[in-house]
């Protein structure tokens, strides 16, 4: 039988508007700055995408597009602004960043009550801990996702294809705090099919086109497919949907699957910590326009 398409859309586009009416009663607007450092094509689509998100439902955001050439230092320094800022109440740096700034020690960086992407030592901390506090948007996304679509995940075998820091480990974290047996593969991983066959819950963050084939999951799995690829101009995601969909009880599309939950997830980060953060709320809301000091900014 053909699998249920969850429509991360649909779910995406109700959150933002829930959000947009919860930002509309507020008498001061949550602020997100976004930094990306470099010319990850990519990236500069995500950052673009997450800035237009924010004017849609009326969060204030900053866009800080810097240069390769970029030192750690200076990173450091705008982080540092950044968590002074009254009207900044969630600071995101897009990742990857350029090999020559250490990852770790930026996220370090940013204030703890402004981590709006969960990535701080403290809050992977909390994650690991089963005490969740701001966490990853992606994970969170599909989390969101299988409960919005009532998809029970205590007891399942859930495996995860991909250990990254942004989606893998934090979307295996997650699954585990809500008591799945969780298997979590990757590149080293001999034998991949004999672990996705098993699995009740499939969540594919590999970054491979088409890695996973009907043959490959179980009838009626849940298929969430994280990947976003280019191939041929065309976005594809991990997951041959073609035939898997055709074997899974439930799959996301890609696209719009799991890529507008990221969004959404983040601009609900963002109103919980500005919710969080009372003693950071501006009692008149902020000018679009007012100089920060800081040139490379760009704001539109
Ligand atoms: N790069 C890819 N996904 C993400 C994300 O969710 N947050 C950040 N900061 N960088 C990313």
């Amino acid at each position: 039988m053909a699998a249920v398409i969850i429509d991360g859309k649909t779910v995406a586009e109700k959150i933002r508007a829930r959000i947009k009416a919860e930002v509309a009663k507020l008498k001061s607007k949550p602020g997100l700055a976004a930094i990306l450092v470099g010319e990850n094509p990519a990236s500069k689509v995500y950052v673009d995408i997450k800035r237009k998100t924010c004017d849609e439902v009326g969060i204030y955001s900053e866009l800080y597009k810097l240069p390769d050439s970029t030192t750690e230092k200076e990173l450091l320094q705008l982080i540092g602004k950044l968590n002074e800022n009254k009207k900044i109440h969630a600071i995101l740096v897009q990742m990857p960043l350029p090999k020559h700034i250490s990852e770790e020690k930026i996220l370090a960086a940013i204030a703890l009550e402004k981590d709006v992407d969960g990535f701080s030592p403290e809050n992977i901390g909390k994650l690991v801990s089963g005490k969740e506090a701001s966490v990853p948007c992606t994970p969170k996304g599909v989390i969101r996702l299988l409960e919005e679509y009532k998809i029970e995940i205590l007891g399942k075998n859930a495996v995860v294809i991909g250990r990254s820091n942004i989606v893998g480990k934090p979307v295996a974290l997650m699954l585990l705090n809500r008591d799945a047996t969780v298997t979590v593969c990757h590149s080293k991983t001999t034998d991949l099919a004999k672990h996705t066959r098993n699995a009740d819950i499939l969540v594919v963050a590999a970054g491979k086109p088409k890695l996973v084939t009907a043959d490959m999951v179980k009838e009626g799995a849940v298929v969430i497919d994280v990947g976003i690829n280019r191939v041929d101009g065309k976005l594809v995601g991990d997951v041959d949907f073609e035939t898997v969909s055709r074997k899974a009880g439930y799959i996301t599309p890609v696209p719009k699957g799991v890529g507008p939950m990221t969004v959404a997830m983040l601009i609900e980060n963002t109103l919980d910590l500005f919710r969080k953060n009372p003693s950071r709320q501006l009692s008149t809301g902020p000018s679009r326009n007012s100089d920060l000091g800081v040139n490379q900014k760009t704001e539109n």
